[in-house]
């Protein structure tokens, strides 16, 4: 993995300043891993599987599991990061407050994306596709199975929502600790579960060599998805 960014003698990268020139020499050459047509698996979901394992098993990578979710409200475009719990044919689960600013604009417009940032290996997928809510049976499984201090944290905050102060938040948080106290079974709020996003889209980027990046998309055509090479 090669350097454009200036080295200390040691061969340490020189600290970048945060100066309009500071910012433009931040400048990487991407390697020589390559992505092509005739290696990658013809379901997006089998070769978006691979990737996600070799994210996670790069320690580089903080958080493999990590997209970030763009979706429309009120005409404009709002991004935050989820993480995925699942992903199977039908697409890519996480799970979230249903009153929160996100699940506002998903009840507003479905049409979501979903961004995997693997700068560690030159890679990112996006997605675009349709978001449900998942089944009130599959949010209490996963639910189930959170630690007892997140199962208290999704009741105790009021998601994208003002807070007073912190001290108002963990006020909360000791109302229902009590409430439910540790060892004893904490039921799911209802305001709180999972959705589905079901892709239209999968796109897989590669960088290479001057910025010769490979990018192949898959698109879903009556059923089937179909892969194309896009300019970089
Ligand atoms: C690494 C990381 C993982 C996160 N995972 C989740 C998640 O799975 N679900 C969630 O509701 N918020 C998660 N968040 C917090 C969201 O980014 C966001 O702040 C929160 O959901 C409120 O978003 P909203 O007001 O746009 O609805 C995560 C943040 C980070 C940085």
């Amino acid at each position: 993995m090669k350097l454009d960014t200036p080295m200390s003698e040691t061969g340490d990268q020189v600290p970048t300043q945060i100066t309009r020139d500071g910012i433009r020499a931040m400048r990487r050459s991407y390697g020589d891993v390559g992505l092509l047509e005739g290696e990658i698996n013809r379901d997006p979901i089998e070769q978006f599987k691979s990737w996600l394992e070799a994210a996670s098993e790069n320690i580089m990578i903080v958080e493999a599991n990590a997209m970030v979710l763009s979706a429309i409200l009120n005409d404009e475009t709002t991004s935050r990061t989820v993480l995925l719990k699942d992903v199977h044919d039908s697409g890519f689960t996480f799970f979230t407050n249903y009153q929160s600013e996100k699940a506002q604009a998903i009840a507003q417009n479905q049409k979501v994306s979903l961004l995997f940032p693997w700068y560690a290996m030159e890679r990112q997928v996006i997605i675009r596709g349709t978001a449900a809510k998942v089944s009130a049976q599959e949010s209490d499984e996963y639910f189930a199975t959170r630690p007892w201090g997140s199962k208290i944290g999704a009741w105790a905050s009021s998601q994208s929502q003002v807070l007073e102060s912190r001290e108002v938040l963990e006020a909360r948080y000791q109302e229902f600790a009590a409430k439910y106290p540790e060892g004893s079974e904490v039921p799911r709020p209802e305001h709180w579960g999972g959705y589905l996003v079901k892709p239209s889209l999968i796109e897989f980027w590669q960088g290479r060599y001057s910025r010769l990046h490979d990018r192949l998309r898959y698109t879903l055509h009556n059923n089937l998805w179909q892969v194309t090479r896009l300019n970089p």
